[in-house]
């Protein structure tokens, strides 16, 4: 039997777990697009894209920038080596530099820029005021942030948290029936969420002024919650433990579930947008 080189199946298994397939999804598409278009970036801007992923950002990013004048420029920085090989095989631009480094750090890995586009990553971030000083710092006077969200206290409209409760207890219970030991009362994503009020608070506190804030309210179908369940890090937050594969499977047959015994078609969410400039 011939078996694969060990890096290509890490490669693969990278691949497979990686955040490009939820990225796919119209109404994720559209919040992206919304906040590079409002973060005011001009054709000649020099710009970090924060959290840059599989580099669906910095094509949007790229749109608004003519190449052709001197000092345009895109940062793309995560620390992800996976993420980073997805985002050099997609983007193709003599501009863009990619960067492996953490927000945490930002302000010693690119030279100060006009923008910072920073999105779907802030709520992974533990040390939130590390992350914001450091982008202030990165920005020039007058520069701004621009960062988006769906894992903040707000994110759920109505009665959508029964959902989500459903999606990890029918998870767990196919877990457990096949023997895999799960710890109880996960919530069903990454690290802290913050207010609205707490997020403002934090900003203010770095030096920015008073940001531009809207949530904006986005359908999620079956088939997009599906995809989500099969990004590592989603699966990491909400079934500590488990072995990636059969966490991504278990998740299919949880969100399956929900929607069944809920009788949904899609479900609302709440995308936090926010643009705050550095005074
Ligand atoms: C959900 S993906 C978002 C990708 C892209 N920004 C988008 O919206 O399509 C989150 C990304 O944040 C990155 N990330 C995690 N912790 C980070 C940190 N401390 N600083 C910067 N990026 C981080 C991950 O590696 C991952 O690529």
């Amino acid at each position: 039997m011939s078996r694969m080189p060990a890096d290509e199946s890490v490669d693969n298994t990278e691949e497979r777990f990686s955040f490009e397939k939820f990225a796919r999804h119209h109404f994720f598409k559209q919040a992206n697009a919304w906040l590079v278009a409002h973060s005011g970036i001009c054709s000649n801007s020099s710009v970090v894209d924060l959290a840059c992923g599989p580099g669906a950002v910095t094509e949007l990013i790229l749109r608004e920038l003519d190449e052709t004048v001197p000092g345009t420029c895109v940062y793309a920085v995560d620390p992800s080596p996976s993420a980073l090989a997805l985002a050099r095989k997609r983007v193709h631009s003599p501009i863009v530099r990619f960067i492996q480094g953490s927000a945490e750090r930002l302000a010693s890995l690119v030279p100060q820029v006009d923008v910072v586009v920073f999105t779907n990553a802030i709520h992974l971030v533990a040390d939130k005021v590390t992350a914001f000083e450091q982008v202030f710092k990165t920005l020039r006077r007058g520069g701004v942030l621009g960062f988006n969200t769906t894992f903040f206290d707000g994110a759920y409209p109505g009665e959508t948290r029964r959902f989500y409760k459903l999606w990890v207890l029918r998870a767990v219970r196919w877990l457990r029936e096949r023997g895999y030991d799960v710890s109880r009362g996960v919530k069903a994503t990454a690290m802290q969420w913050l207010t609205v009020d707490e997020y403002r608070a934090l900003l203010r506190a770095v030096g920015f002024a008073e940001p531009l804030v809207e949530l904006q309210e986005k359908a999620l179908s079956r088939e997009s919650l599906e995809d989500i369940g099969q990004f590592s890090l989603f699966i990491e937050g909400a079934l500590p433990g488990v072995p990636l594969d059969v966490g991504a499977e278990a998740l299919t047959y949880g969100v399956r579930q929900a929607f069944d015994e809920l009788k949904l078609s899609y479900v609302p969410r709440n995308w936090l947008q926010v643009v705050a400039r550095r005074a």
